[in-house]
């Protein structure tokens, strides 16, 4: 996304690198249009300060468009401690519509979740479910995060388009559960433990897949605000068929051992799929399925790991 942006435009990213790492933006560090800043978004008054820098910044004088992906994204740490999803899932979208509004820059595209909906038991979901309660504290923080760009939205943003991703796959990995179980059987090429029992069944995304998306959606779209399902037409993949699949790319004599709960962990969400009818009607569907888009990411993610 960011060589997109770059053909045109000063690219800034803004990054507290608590989760990040530079090395996942090295390539761009020498272009004179990108410009990386360590900053916590989570502190309304420091971030008010970068946004009025980088808008009176000679070379790039108006901010186009907010891309607001920061996030925690270690949900069991948000479980252990409430503060963690306050401070980095919510405080942080505070924080960004605050600067926005003090600027006067009025796109912003949101990086929401299908963690917002809670456990719906594996039916597929449509952007207009509700009530929506979420399990976990990020999903309420993503989900409050939306509730504030929605009152934005009504008092001064032109465009704010929600995406809510399900799980994405792909490289630079930074988490997930391919990384996970690619780095134990590097460790130990002879046992994989999986947490959880290997049912959980869920909607995986390629990222390569998610960027066309969403920059789709902002070139088509005419609403003030809109929210949309970004993901496969399918209804996912099972954990077990994962590990299935890392196992035989890594390590294909190692021993599957699985934990006994249909959850990996408090806060995970067993079975969920998409209704992607919103997205298919506004024009556009992923090109890989569920199990293509896992299958690719197996392969990226052990030459990342090698
Ligand atoms: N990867 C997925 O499967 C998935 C699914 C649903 C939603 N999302 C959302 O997509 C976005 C990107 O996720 P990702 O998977 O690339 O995770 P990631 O952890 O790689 O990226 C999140 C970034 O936010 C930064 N960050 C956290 N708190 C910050 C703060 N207070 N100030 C500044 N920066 C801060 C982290 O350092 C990290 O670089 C996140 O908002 C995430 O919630 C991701």
């Amino acid at each position: 996304m960011i060589d997109i942006f770059l053909e045109e435009n000063h690219v800034y990213v803004l990054d507290n690198l608590s989760l990040g790492s530079t090395d996942n933006i090295q390539k761009y560090l020498s272009n004179p249009r990108f410009h990386f800043i360590k900053h916590d978004l989570s502190d309304p008054i420091t971030t008010i300060k970068v946004f009025r820098d980088i808008s009176e910044d000679p070379e790039s004088p108006k901010i186009l468009e907010v891309w607001h992906l920061a996030a925690n994204s270690d949900i069991p740490s948000g479980v252990e401690d409430p503060n963690v999803d306050l401070r980095d899932t919510f405080m942080t979208t505070h924080s960004i519509l605050a600067a926005m509004k003090e600027v006067g820059a009025n796109k912003l595209y949101f990086a929401s979740s299908s963690a917002v909906y809670g456990d719906m038991d594996g039916v597929p979901i449509s952007e207009d479910k509700g009530p929506l309660l979420p399990i976990s504290n990020y999903g309420a923080m993503k989900l409050a995060s939306e509730a504030l760009i929605s009152a934005a939205a009504e008092a001064f943003l032109e465009v704010a388009l929600l995406f809510r991703f399900p799980n994405v796959v792909g490289v630079p990995a930074t988490h997930g559960v391919i990384l996970d179980l690619t780095n134990k059987l590097i460790k130990d090429p002879d046992v994989l433990s999986v947490l959880g029992n290997g049912t959980q069944k869920k909607s995986y995304l390629h990222v390569s897949d998610l960027v066309q998306g969403m920059l789709f959606l902002r070139d088509n779209n005419a609403k003030n605000i809109d929210i949309f399902n970004i993901g496969p037409k399918d209804d996912g993949i099972f954990v077990r068929e994962i590990a299935e699949a890392v196992v035989a790319r890594v390590s294909p004599s190692a021993n599957i051992q699985y934990g006994k709960s249909d959850r990996g962990w408090v806060g995970d969400v067993p079975k969920f799929s998409y209704l992607t009818d919103k997205l298919a009607a506004a024009g556009w569907t992923p090109q890989l399925s569920s199990h293509e888009a896992v299958k690719k990411a197996v392969a990226e993610i052990e030459k990342q790991q090698r």
